[in-house]
């Protein structure tokens, strides 16, 4: 039934997409018009990361009086912003007006004397507040921001407190998602090693990518950083006299090698000069070659990757759909909690579904529904303005900067139900034959025989979910079907009275992230189970909690 209901679905908007082939057709706008979302991905983030360089990081002792640390540090500037969060210990960012300011503040600090051993005379922005601190006569314990997401029993809790599915969807967000502070912590730790990596190519910039900025990240995620080196290699020949000199430079037989010799010499700087930098490893053979590493004053687990401009574009994609309809951003942080609870993903590479292949089967969801929610790739190319242009190695990455010029078509659906059709949409999917498409939005013949194909938006021959082998999608649809059958069965969707003390029986979504009786009892074995009633399980599930 869910097929044909799917079938039909793809019948009208085939019918629909013929009639307004062109993106500029498409019908009404609900964009807000605020300045801040209106600036595009690059202006956001070009202003991050400015904002970084004029910042630094300084680790505290447990306890010290606030305003005495502040009015110390403002002697060599004025501050525009601060704020405290924990990773072994307090740590402050402290971010001043000019970037004089930390040549200022550099000039005083003094180079550490360590007993036993010696130190790495590399002066980074990374600092400790030293001195008589424990003697001060007010100490207090400052106020930090969030910086790791809530334990999930918690979050359970939380999300049974709402009074409807919708605002749970808004409440995990709220919970879940990077906040302002923890986004500025990450840009400063892309400076941080910016300065590292200047000592071999000074032009160079090292730019997050991935949920750091796509707008789906969730509190605790790693970092995905890039090495960029087009001020470096990407300059063009100037046109004039006819004249012109140009460097000299070792040749390599390859890209990949380039990448690979830059990678490991600044690998090798992180690991031996990078103050905070442990457990380096560099897996430079890997398709796409990187440095692995642990940045402990931000608890930050680091990728640095070069040549990797393709990742950015997309991460710019991802950033524009969850912009587009508030919708998006709810219902890909919900389908990644889930899948994270459920063990569908993991943090540990394998053969696992990964969250960026989660997004792109939210993103694709959203194109189908009818009327659809977001626009195709295609079309979001077709509303490129020459600006935007954009080929990397090959592949057409053209994407419309400016989002006022995307006209969304009128869909109420609330999340509820989208998430509930999110699950009965995979859980039906025809996974053996067709591939995910979000260029076109229509799924595709499978162009190979991988059990998960997902076309890569860019690099269109690659195939996003490769790694992913037919027990993983097996596990993934069964809990589609299952969390599709939770729904159906209209109990756990209702919300429960408050219990003693002030609990209440998870219940919505809160339901859905319960341990499932498919997982407990194995795939196959589910289905000789016999189930018992929703409201026994829920209160089986209760209990054990
Ligand atoms: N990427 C890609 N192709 C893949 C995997 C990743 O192009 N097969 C790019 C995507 O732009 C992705 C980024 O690399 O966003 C970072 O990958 P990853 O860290 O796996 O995903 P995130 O989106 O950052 O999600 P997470 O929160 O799990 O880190
Ligand atoms: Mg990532």
């Amino acid at each position: 039934k869910l097929c044909q209901k799917a079938d039909l679905q793809a019948q009208r908007l085939f019918a629909s997409s013929a009639v307004s082939s062109s993106a500029k057709e498409v019908k009404r706008a609900v964009l807000d018009d605020t300045s801040e979302h209106k600036k595009s991905f690059c202006a956001i983030q070009e202003e991050r990361r400015e904002r970084a360089l004029r910042s630094v990081l300084i680790s505290c002792p447990p306890k010290f009086n606030e305003k005495k640390f502040l009015d110390y540090i403002s002697k060599h500037g004025d501050i525009t912003n601060h704020f405290f969060y924990q990773s072994y210990g307090t740590n402050a960012v402290v971010e001043f007006t000019s970037r004089d300011s930390i040549a200022a503040l550099k000039r005083s600090c003094t180079i550490p004397s360590v007993q036993h051993e010696a130190a790495v005379p590399f002066k980074s922005r990374l600092l400790s507040l030293k001195g008589n601190v424990s003697q001060s006569s007010s100490l207090n314990t400052v106020r930090c921001c969030e910086h790791s997401p809530i334990p999930v029993s918690e979050l359970l809790q939380k999300l049974s407190r709402q009074e409807s599915v919708d605002e749970q969807l808004r409440c995990l967000t709220e919970a879940y998602q990077l906040s302002e502070e923890d986004i500025s912590l990450r840009f400063l730790v892309c400076s941080l090693l910016g300065d590292i990596a200047a000592a071999y190519f000074p032009e160079c910039i090292i730019r997050p990518f991935g949920s750091t900025v796509n707008s789906f990240g969730k509190l605790g995620c790693d970092l995905d950083m890039f090495l960029d080196l087009d001020g470096v290699s990407g300059q063009k020949q100037s046109k004039g006299s006819g004249l012109s000199i140009e460097y000299q430079m070792k040749s390599v037989t390859s890209d990949r090698t380039v990448t690979q010799s830059i990678l490991s010499v600044i690998g090798e700087c992180v690991d031996k000069f990078g103050p905070g930098c442990v457990g380096v490893q560099k897996i430079l053979s890997a398709r796409c070659p990187l440095v692995r590493f642990a940045h402990q004053p931000s608890g930050f687990q680091c990728d640095l990757t070069a040549n990797n401009r393709v990742a950015i574009k997309s991460s710019e994609l991802l950033f524009v759909y969850g912009r587009l309809d508030e919708r998006v951003r709810h219902v890909v942080f919900a389908v990644r909690c889930w899948a994270r609870v459920h063990s569908i993903t993991s943090s540990i590479p394998g053969a696992w579904i990964t969250n960026f292949s989660l997004t792109v089967l939210v993103l694709f969801f959203f194109q189908r529904r009818v009327p659809a929610i977001l626009p195709t790739l295609d079309q979001l190319r077709d509303l490129a303005g020459p600006s935007d242009k954009c080929i990397i190695e090959g592949n057409d990455c053209t994407i419309v900067s400016d989002l006022s010029k995307i006209k969304l078509e009128k869909n109420t659906d609330t999340l509820e139900k989208l998430l509930q059709e999110f699950f009965e949409f995979y859980g039906n999917f025809a996974f053996n034959r067709n591939s995910i498409n979000i260029r076109r939005g229509k799924e595709q013949n499978k162009p190979e025989a991988a059990p998960l194909h997902i076309q890569n938006p860019f690099e269109t021959s690659l195939n996003i979910s490769k790694n992913v082998n037919a027990t993983q999608l097996e596990r993934f649809v069964a809990l589609c079907r299952e969390s599709a059958w939770l729904f159906q069965e209209g109990e756990v969707i209702k919300r429960g009275a408050l219990q003693s003390g002030d609990l209440i029986p998870p219940w919505g979504l809160a339901a859905l992230l319960l341990p499932s009786v498919a997982e407990s009892a194995g795939v196959k074995g589910r289905r000789k189970k016999k189930r018992e009633p929703a409201s026994a399980r829920i209160r089986t599930l209760l209990e054990s909690l």
